[in-house]
């Protein structure tokens, strides 16, 4: 794999002077289309994203620096690894929600749709999702072409426990159901619909898994960014870190003041998604998209499309949670 270390001048920190042992980025893959919903496997130092329209899961090997796939059917958001197995993913396809064992040994795969959603609106697709800590997945929908001022209110952010028959709607309706994150100690809930350009604040309870009290923690237009949140992480300090889709960059967002604590800029300017990862978890892998640019576009970014890493940000993040919904197919 190329590794191509890239801007160390042009990346702004708030916190801290220019050094030699700041930011640092690099490009870890070569470009796919729309690389989405990064995810870390810390039990096999993997890395796992999406190339969503063709349906390919991706898993990039810290160790080896190895790319492996498998390729179902598009669209595919997100992929979530199992807490029984860390080879069963659990994926969004199209509204459907499958399981998938991927067997490493000769590369193939077996897979087993769980539950369809969205019924009432056949014109979406899964998006972004995440599992929480009890292993529950909270996987959201879109409009399928993403065209929320002809078709609004597409979305929903649904909720699945171990009882596959009874999906929970948790937040409905929204445009583009995006990043979604839980705070350290497991009370807060954040997240995104991305044409709101807002970051939403909820109470989380853990033992019922509801969240109430919705409240804006960061509205993108008030620090002078217009872009479109979307995918989101969190660090161990709670500070939130968000790509930003046209917007060429990732923010740095503290969610109890408001602040915005830094700006990343990344050679891509649709970048989807983010997600500490690493045996130290202090890299910030990001996913970026090429879709809907133009030739001349690409040869100003030719990296768009791939997946991006960045170190030496004096902060790491916290373990993600694994999907708890089937032992096995
Ligand atoms: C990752 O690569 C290392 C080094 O080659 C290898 O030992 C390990 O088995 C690989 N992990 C997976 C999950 O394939
Ligand atoms: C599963 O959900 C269905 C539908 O809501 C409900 O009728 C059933 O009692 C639930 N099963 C368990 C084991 O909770
Ligand atoms: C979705 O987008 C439409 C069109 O911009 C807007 O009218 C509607 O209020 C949005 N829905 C939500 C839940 O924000």
């Amino acid at each position: 794999m190329r590794l191509v270390r890239l801007l160390l001048l042009s990346v702004v920190v708030i916190l801290g002077d220019n050094n030699f042992d700041g930011p640092a980025l690099y490009q870890i893959t070569e470009p796919v289309t729309h690389a989405e919903c990064p995810t870390w496997d810390s039990r096999n130092n993997l890395l796992y994203y999406v190339d969503v329209w063709p349906g390919t899961i991706y898993s990039y090997n810290y160790t080896s620096k190895e790319l492996t796939s498998i390729t179902l059917q598009g669209p595919i958001s997100p992929v979530v690894p199992s807490k029984s197995n860390p080879n069963l993913l659990i994926a969004g396809i199209g509204r459907t929600i499958v399981a998938v064992q991927w067997n490493r040994e000769d590369g193939t795969y077996t897979s087993k749709t769980l539950l369809t959603l969205a019924e009432d609106k056949p014109d979406s697709n899964m998006n972004d999702g995440k599992a929480d800590k009890e292993g529950r997945i909270w996987f959201g929908t879109m409009d399928q072409d993403a065209d929320t001022v002809n078709h609004p209110d597409r979305g929903t952010l649904y909720k699945i426990t171990k009882n596959l028959s009874s999906p929970e709607v948790m937040i409905a309706p929204v445009n583009v159901s995006n990043g979604l994150v839980w705070n350290k100690a497991n009370n807060k809930f954040y997240y995104i619909d991305s044409p709101t350009q807002q970051i939403a604040e909820y109470d989380y309870d853990d033992t019922s898994g509801e969240i109430s009290n919705r409240r804006v923690t960061f509205y993108l237009k008030d620090h002078g960014l217009d872009a479109s949140p979307d995918g989101m992480t969190i660090d161990e300090d709670d500070n939130l870190w968000v790509a930003l889709y046209g917007g060429g960059s990732v923010i740095k967002v503290n969610p109890t003041t408001g602040d915005l604590l830094g700006r990343f800029p990344i050679p891509a300017e649709s970048v989807t998604s983010v997600m500490w990862g690493g045996p130290d978890l202090d890299i910030l892998f990001i996913t970026t998209s090429r879709i809907g640019l133009t030739e001349e576009q690409i040869m100003k970014q030719p990296g768009a499309g791939s997946v991006f890493a960045l170190t030496n940000l004096g902060t790491k993040g916290v373990p993600v949670f694994e999907a708890d919904i089937i032992d096995s197919i």
